[in-house]
């Protein structure tokens, strides 16, 4: 059960960023219009990953964290000290991007209803690993990118806002990574700042956003086009 945190109010939320390798998503969050969400934190489970530089390039605290010694998910104990690092900064919101690590316990109790993930697909199609290679294989002609908030699964929590992209009979997998990810950087701000703005909430599965403000403008929003 996921539940969103109520209105934004006009405070700022500090951002963390959780990431495994390149960190693009990481850089959109931080050069990108997100409202009253701000980048504040980037932690990494590895210690080369490129992130760590683009956060001093631009001026955001980065951390490597160990992670606990199995592969795919956290050391329970650890996990705890990620959650207590971003407590003791204030995050509010905490965003996966590439983190290849499934979060079981501390940060989704610590942070419930705050954490978010972004997903180079059209979930529930192609949830887990190589989501681009999996359309190119099943032969899909569309497929794009999901930012969603994050329950005990694999890419199983309440779609926030998905954005569409063609697929060419050209087509590999780093041609069709490459347009998704275009997508992926106008996804992924516009869900935090629609979040942090107190406009999503959570109804079942199904995650509603209410209306801008006029005062606030309007935001572009799922079909590419659609301006709420
Ligand atoms: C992105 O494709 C994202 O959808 C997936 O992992 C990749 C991370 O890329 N979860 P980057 O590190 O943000 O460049």
């Amino acid at each position: 059960m996921i539940t969103v945190p109520g209105e934004g109010g006009d405070e700022n939320v500090k951002v963390a960023v959780l990431v495994s390798g390149r960190g693009s998503n990481f850089e959109a969050l931080c050069r990108e219009e997100t409202g009253r969400g701000v980048v504040s934190l980037l932690i990494t489970d590895n210690p080369n990953a490129p992130a760590l530089e683009k956060a001093g390039k631009l001026g955001v605290e980065g951390m490597y964290l160990f992670p606990g010694e199995y592969r795919t998910r956290f050391d329970p104990v650890h996990e705890e000290r990620w959650a207590a690092a971003m407590k003791e900064r204030g995050i509010g919101l905490v965003c996966l991007a590439g983190l290849m690590r499934i979060l079981k316990g501390p940060i989704l109790r610590e942070f419930s209803g705050s954490v978010m993930n972004i997903h180079p697909s059209l979930l529930p199609s192609f949830p887990g690993l190589d989501a681009q290679g999996q359309a190119l294989e099943y032969g899909v002609k569309v497929t794009g990118c999901t930012v969603h908030y994050v329950d005990e699964g694999v890419d199983t929590g309440p779609v926030i806002l998905q954005r569409t992209v063609p697929v060419f009979d050209d087509d590999d997998r780093e041609s069709l990574s490459a347009r998704i990810l275009e997508q992926e950087h106008v996804a992924y701000p516009m869900a935090v700042k629609l979040h942090c703005a107190g406009r999503l909430s959570v109804k079942g599965r199904k995650v509603v956003t209410s209306p801008a403000e006029r005062s606030a403008g309007g935001i572009l929003l799922a079909s590419n086009e659609e301006e709420l």
